[in-house]
């Protein structure tokens, strides 16, 4: 399976992966997973939000047991994030001695990671109402095109889909860890305990085009010198919060060598061990946008997001003694478990804890502690 996975949407330049949702390089990565399902004698579906669903018995008389996690990537992104859950999760349907009568369900998120829309985890947000479906539908890429143009959903069908909840008795999504607890513990595998708050912020500077070579540096309205001073404001307040916060996505306009820019745009991600912090850093920047003659629209936002306990301590229950990490990192797990969904996670150890980055990596041997984890999960939830 991985090696069927590992040439789709790669940049041969950079190495790393540009799989954004519903994009040529998505319907690729669609197929599949509809033909790894379809393979196992497993039915596949689309819910309503765009989410892939491949099923092993009936849910709607009995809800599923549900593994899975995304497919689509950040630009540039590694192999790992997103498709070691969905590889592990039939890799631990494989690794089952017989097929129970208790359904079974494999997920394929939609547009886990936002790198087109802006909004992370749209599939499982858009499934639980977290996201409004006018909302979702109006969301525009950096082309214009309306995310209700591709979604492959009719524009009257989008929204919260009950019946699919309904078949989910417990999702747990298997993740390469995005950090190094497990590396400093010593452990293949760990169990998510929660969610760190998090969300992304827009920040619109104008300024004023004008010619490089002709305008006195005293005349100029130049946004780039305001976009310095963000770039700076936000870690010097994350750093006094103890908080994380970072500017790693810019658009100046017109983006000439040649011209004062007429208006920059800035994206700040913040997230911290509690929301307090997180409110103090963008309370902070918020103020020097504004003081600067700009202004910082909120994109998205997630509260502290534990998964649901019981079934963590299920977990704990069946694989033992294994460390319980929190993550800084957002995950559709989080989005089921904050709508009610039983939800839960495995971590598979990272030896340098790099990701979003096309040197993300898992050992082969932790992938399979990780499959060997995720199957013994499986057949204890059963
Ligand atoms: C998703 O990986 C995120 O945390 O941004
Ligand atoms: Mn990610
Ligand atoms: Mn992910």
């Amino acid at each position: 399976m991985w090696d069927e996975l590992q040439p789709i949407g790669r940049d041969p330049g950079t190495g790393g992966y540009r799989r954004y949702a519903w994009t040529p390089v998505d319907a690729t990565l669609r197929e599949w997973f509809t033909g790894a399902a379809e393979a196992r004698g497993l039915e596949v579906v689309l819910d309503r939000a765009g989410n892939q669903w491949a099923w092993w018995g009936n849910p709607d008389e009995t809800p599923g047991v549900v593994l899975g996690s995304h497919l689509d990537s950040v630009p540039d992104g590694g192999a790992f994030d997103g498709p070691l859950g969905v590889v592990s999760a039939f890799a631990a349907l494989d690794g089952l001695p017989a097929r129970p009568s208790t359904p079974i369900g494999i997920v394929n998120f939609a547009d886990e990671e936002g790198a087109r829309f802006g909004v992370a985890c749209t599939g499982s947000r858009l499934l639980t109402g977290a996201l409004r479906p006018e909302a979702a539908l109006a969301l525009r890429d950096g082309d214009g095109t309306a995310l209700g143009e591709v979604i492959g959903v009719g524009p009257e069908h989008v929204g919260r889909d009950e019946q699919t909840l309904r078949r989910i008795g417990a999702f747990v999504e298997l993740h390469v860890e995005q950090g190094r607890a497990l590396v400093d513990t010593g452990d293949a595998v760990g169990i998510g305990a929660s969610i760190w708050p998090h969300g992304r912020w827009r920040v619109e500077l104008p300024g004023e085009a004008n010619h490089a070579g002709t305008t006195a540096l005293a005349d100029r309205r130049d946004p780039m010198l305001a976009l310095a001073a963000l770039v700076q404001q936000v870690r010097a307040s994350a750093q006094r919060h103890d908080a994380l916060a970072t500017c790693g996505k810019v658009a100046v306009s017109p983006n000439a060598v040649n011209a004062v820019p007429s208006s920059v745009t800035a994206w700040v991600d913040a997230r911290g061990a509690d929301e307090a912090r997180v409110r103090a850093v963008l309370a902070e920047i918020e103020a020097a946008v504004v003081a600067a003659g700009g202004r910082l629209v909120e994109e998205s936002w997630t509260g502290s997001t534990p998964f649901t306990p019981s079934l963590s301590r299920e977990l704990q229950a069946i694989l033992g003694p294994v460390p319980v990490l929190p993550t800084g990192a957002g995950h559709d797990a989080g989005v089921l478990a904050t709508a009610g969904v039983p939800s839960a996670m495995l971590f598979v150890r990272n030896p340098t804890g790099v990701s979003h980055s096309p040197a993300e990596h898992a050992e082969e041997s932790d992938c399979l502690a990780g499959v060997a984890a995720l199957t013994a999960v499986l057949a204890g939830l059963l």
